[in-house]
């Protein structure tokens, strides 16, 4: 099974982790199922921005963002050529290395 690599950060796993995920699940998905507490306000359906990850390592094994990515992708805090959203990747075989942006631009959560 692939490895999801993630780069330590300071409140979802502080020390990095490694975790096992299944080809074809959604990134969002394998990481909530291993208990890393990513946001996800729009419960993976490609409609916020805060699920936003940088796939710094391995994202050639997978498929381009899509227009609707692409699109909500454009409201994400901090976006880089590495961005994705995490409910929209699905996983191939190969290994990939995950960072998570510092800040993640949560309507319902900004007062
Ligand atoms: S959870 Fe909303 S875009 Fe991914």
């Amino acid at each position: 099974m692939p490895i999801v690599h993630l780069l330590p950060h300071p409140d979802l796993c502080p020390q990095g982790q490694a975790i096992d995920v299944k080809p074809g699940k959604s990134l969002c998905e394998s990481l909530l199922k291993a208990g890393v507490a990513i946001e996800h306000a729009c419960e993976l359906v490609a409609a916020c921005s805060t699920c936003h990850v940088y796939v710094r390592k391995g994202g050639e094994s997978l498929a381009e963002p899509d227009d609707n990515e692409n699109d909500q992708l454009d409201n994400a805090w901090g976006l880089d050529a590495q961005s994705r959203l995490s409910c929209c990747v699905k996983l191939a075989e190969t290994d990939i290395t995950v960072e998570f942006p510092k800040h993640t631009r949560n309507h319902a959560r900004e007062y």
